[in-house]
């Protein structure tokens, strides 16, 4: 992705904060139970999480007893974010870039990042998160991978309508379920200041009727970013192919992955 699409797509979550709130899952549990044992969260942790959305992982962190900076881009993801921590007294909510934002160096046990790193400047994220963490301190990034799985049938006539109606789909594209972690392992490895990454993962289904699938689907960028009636056209072609061909309701597999390392010395 180019800078300047990476720029216009990070910008998009924030049009609709309430429907990302409501419409976008959280994870699984056991990933913040390994979070825990991994990092060592808990009440005496500071944790940096960047593009912390409307707090979809703040929240089980949270409720592991560390101190939280929760921060994202948009005001008004950070808005809600702030409504969603407030039981929470030992969370801060902070509207801001990651790359402008200024703290001191080893200010963080932890630095971690939910369906987020990917969109912050590659030239920078990894060695600001080390530089943010104290020495051994842990990164950790959680990433979202659309698989195959749940309604197969269902996801591989959708992409007739993806190919009819959205032009930036690649034709032919297929979901499979290979787990591709040589690319974020090069990151971590390029950098030169973590060391061995340990990877997991976590599989998981949701069932969406129509509505809830295109409520889904719009806390997706590259969706928010349609022409908008191409978009709707996109939206007819699924929602027909759920209730006509599929009873109703398709299920969608989803993986979760965590990759965790720990910071080492420049
Ligand atoms: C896909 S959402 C993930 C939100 C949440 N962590 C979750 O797990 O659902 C990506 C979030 O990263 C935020 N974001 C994008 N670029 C950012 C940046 N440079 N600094 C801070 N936050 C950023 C966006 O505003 C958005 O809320």
């Amino acid at each position: 992705m180019t800078d300047a699409g990476r720029e216009m797509l990070r910008t998009t979550f924030g049009q609709d904060a309430e429907l990302y709130d409501r419409c976008r899952p959280g994870y699984p549990p056991q990933l913040f139970a390994d979070l825990a044992t991994l990092a060592g969260l808990g009440p005496d942790t500071q944790v940096l999480e960047i593009g912390c959305g409307t707090g979809q992982a703040t929240l089980p962190v949270a409720q592991l007893g560390c101190s939280v900076v929760a921060m994202d881009l948009s005001p008004e993801m950070a808005a809600v974010a702030g409504r969603n921590l407030a039981p929470f007294p030992k969370v801060t909510v902070v509207a801001a870039a990651f790359e402008d934002w200024q703290s001191p160096d080893g200010t963080f046990d932890a630095v971690l990042s939910a369906t987020a790193f990917h969109w912050l400047d590659p030239g920078i994220r990894m060695i600001k998160a080390a530089d943010l963490l104290r020495p051994g301190g842990t990164l950790g990034i959680v990433s979202t991978h659309h698989i195959a799985g749940g309604t197969d049938a269902f996801f591989a006539d959708a992409q007739r309508c993806y190919e009819r109606f959205d032009p930036a789909t690649p034709p032919g594209m297929r979901l499979t379920t290979d787990d591709e972690t040589a690319e974020e392992a090069a990151e971590f490895e390029r950098s030169a200041r973590f060391g061995p990454i340990t990877f997991r993962r976590y599989e998981w289904q949701q069932a969406y009727t129509a509505p809830e699938y295109r409520n889904l689907l719009m806390t997706y960028s590259g969706h928010r970013a349609m022409a908008p009636q191409a978009r709707s056209d996109l939206f007819a072609c699924l929602s027909h192919l759920i209730d006509d061909v599929y009873g109703g309701v398709i299920t969608k597999q989803f993986r979760t992955r965590l990759a965790i390392a720990h910071q080492t010395a420049p």
